[in-house]
């Protein structure tokens, strides 16, 4: 596992998505897997402005989401949906068989997962993944207690991204299951970054660096990647012991 650090969110969020430019020209089919919440945000917004400024060939690539929340529409802001259409899809005028996302309103979440796996493997697997970390040391909605070796599945939320996922929404929702990438994917996808920033975040960092490899904290996983590497800012490194 690659540790590196940078200044500030902005100088973070510049370095990955100058990963996702430079993937994209070398490999022009490349499949990237990318989290939608806050940490990610710039990184998004950035990638789609270079991409267009630079005119980069973004036709052949594929986008998929990591994760979503069961039961919230897609034209609801607080959605992972909503969070890539308006930064990644829209301003990118990507076509339709480009990307693929969890349908949260299915009523068959067994045959949703399998459909995400299917759409995996026929892609030929994926070349990049970029994930966040949970306050309880989540990856997508892989919470404490996951099993490792889960490719997509649906799952019970933990009272703690009930909570803190309020905050992608403007009115009070219920939140209670989420559909999610599983951490296979992520042990199998050729290249990884977890990305995090800010105070708030050192003592999961500090957990997912230096604690031992535990599914009771999924972030742990990172350290089992070949070429895994966990991107932070000053902030967020500011609890690391080395
Ligand atoms: P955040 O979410 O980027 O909004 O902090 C991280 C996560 O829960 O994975």
């Amino acid at each position: 596992m690659q540790l590196k650090i940078y200044k500030n969110y902005q100088s973070l969020s510049a370095h990955i998505s100058d990963e996702m430019i430079a993937l994209i020209k070398h490999k022009p089919n490349a499949v990237i897997c990318c989290a939608s919440g806050d940490t990610p945000r710039l990184t998004c917004q950035l990638f789609a402005e270079k991409a267009t400024t630079q005119k980069i060939d973004t036709s052949k690539f594929t986008f998929i989401g990591l994760d979503e929340w069961v039961g919230i529409p897609s034209d609801n802001e607080g959605s992972c949906r909503y969070f890539f259409d308006s930064l990644v899809i829209k301003p990118l005028q990507l076509a339709t068989s480009q990307f693929h996302f969890f349908n949260a309103l299915s009523n068959d979440v067994v045959a949703e997962c399998k459909t995400m796996d299917k759409f995996i493997t026929d892609k030929g697997g994926i070349d990049l993944m970029i994930v966040g970390i949970g306050m309880n040391g989540h990856i997508g909605f892989n919470e404490p207690g996951v099993s490792f070796d889960n490719y997509s599945h649906f799952i019970q939320l933990d009272a703690t991204t009930i909570t803190v996922g309020q905050k992608y929404f403007k009115d009070n929702v219920s939140l209670d299951k989420g559909i999610t990438i599983g951490l296979q994917h992520l042990v199998e996808s050729k290249e990884v970054i977890l990305i995090a920033n800010g105070l708030k975040k050192a003592a999961v960092i500090k957990t997912a660096v230096e604690g031992g490899l535990s599914n009771s904290f999924p972030a742990t996983i990172i350290q089992k990647h070949p070429t895994g590497v966990v991107a932070i800012d000053e902030e967020a490194a500011s609890l690391l012991s080395r």
